[in-house]
């Protein structure tokens, strides 16, 4: 059997053992997949530990998925831009880092929702770690343009300089505005909402105008749970089609676990399974 991971702290909240296990059953694959609680300094240490024990990969989690984008030999142009790595692999020439949070995120919006993402236009709130992951997979599907909305304005600015390249490449509008901008220009609306900012869990309001939803809006929180709720509860009095996250979760999981298997797992019956046990 071959041992994976999830690397965080905290990380006892984390489902990834239980869709990781699922995906096991469901493929016959030989995998069998632990919660690591490091320690908060003590990152590289663990990778280099886990590595020479046996371990063939890990999910990284907060807060260590910077350093794992640094500590890597060889890294994808998703985590060179994202500066973020959810993903290791470990293998005889070293460790290649991905992100597969972005393609996690794209995959439940349009295949699991049924919402396409080329040629519309999408606002992206937030500019951190979780944003930064997504934002290049997001431009990989073409929309007509991305906005990026964040509290503070300067993160927004230089999240979306590090891709620019990239969207002229696919032909993405890609700009910042903060709230003020978009609350002065009502005619500001998106088809896609993503809120991958972390102000439900400070508990703070949303950090966008409701006039940037219209009535066939995808509201799409990147958390879910009573993390999401807020969010949720906003876009839907609002009159917007409202999503967690759990579907990125578990295309997400489904991402890494065919990097390391060349086997895909049946993703759609375990984010069902996983709802439900959830409720
Ligand atoms: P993560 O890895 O989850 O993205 P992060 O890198 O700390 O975590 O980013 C948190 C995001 O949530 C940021 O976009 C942050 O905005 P700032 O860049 O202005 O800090 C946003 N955020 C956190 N608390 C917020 C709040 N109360 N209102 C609005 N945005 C908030």
């Amino acid at each position: 059997t071959d041992p994976y991971c999830v690397m965080g702290n905290p990380v006892a909240h984390s489902r990834s053992p239980w869709i990781h296990a699922r995906f096991a059953e469901l493929t016959g694959q030989p995998v069998r997949y632990d919660r690591a609680l490091v320690p908060l300094d003590g990152f590289a240490d663990f990778v280099r530990d886990f590595a020479e024990q046996g371990g063939k990969g890990c999910n990284v989690t907060v807060p260590f998925k910077l350093q794992a984008a640094e500590l890597a030999t060889s890294a994808s142009e998703r985590v060179r831009l994202a500066g973020a790595a959810n993903t290791l692999v470990f293998s005889a020439s070293g460790i290649h880092a991905e992100n597969t949070d972005g393609l996690g995120i794209v995959a439940d919006i349009t295949r699991n929702a049924g919402v396409q993402i080329a040629g519309r236009d999408v606002l992206l709130l937030g500019a951190g770690g979780a944003a930064a992951g997504a934002l290049g997979s997001l431009i990989e599907q073409q929309p007509r343009r991305i906005v990026v909305s964040n509290r503070t304005q300067a993160k927004a600015v230089a999240l979306i300089a590090q891709h620019a390249a990239m969207a002229s490449l696919h032909k993405v509008e890609l700009s910042a505005l903060d709230r003020q901008a978009l609350e002065a220009d009502p005619t500001q609306n998106f088809d896609i909402v993503i809120n991958a900012t972390a102000s439900s869990l400070a508990g703070a309001e949303v950090p966008a105008p409701a006039s940037v939803l219209h009535a066939r809006t995808l509201a799409y929180d990147m958390m879910y749970g009573p993390a999401a709720q807020n969010f949720l509860d906003w876009a839907s009095s609002h009159g917007a089609l409202a999503r967690d996250g759990l579907g990125m979760l578990v295309e997400q999981a489904a991402e890494s676990f065919a990097l390391w298997r060349g086997v895909r797992p049946p993703s759609i019956q375990v984010l069902s399974e996983l709802r439900a046990l959830l409720q």
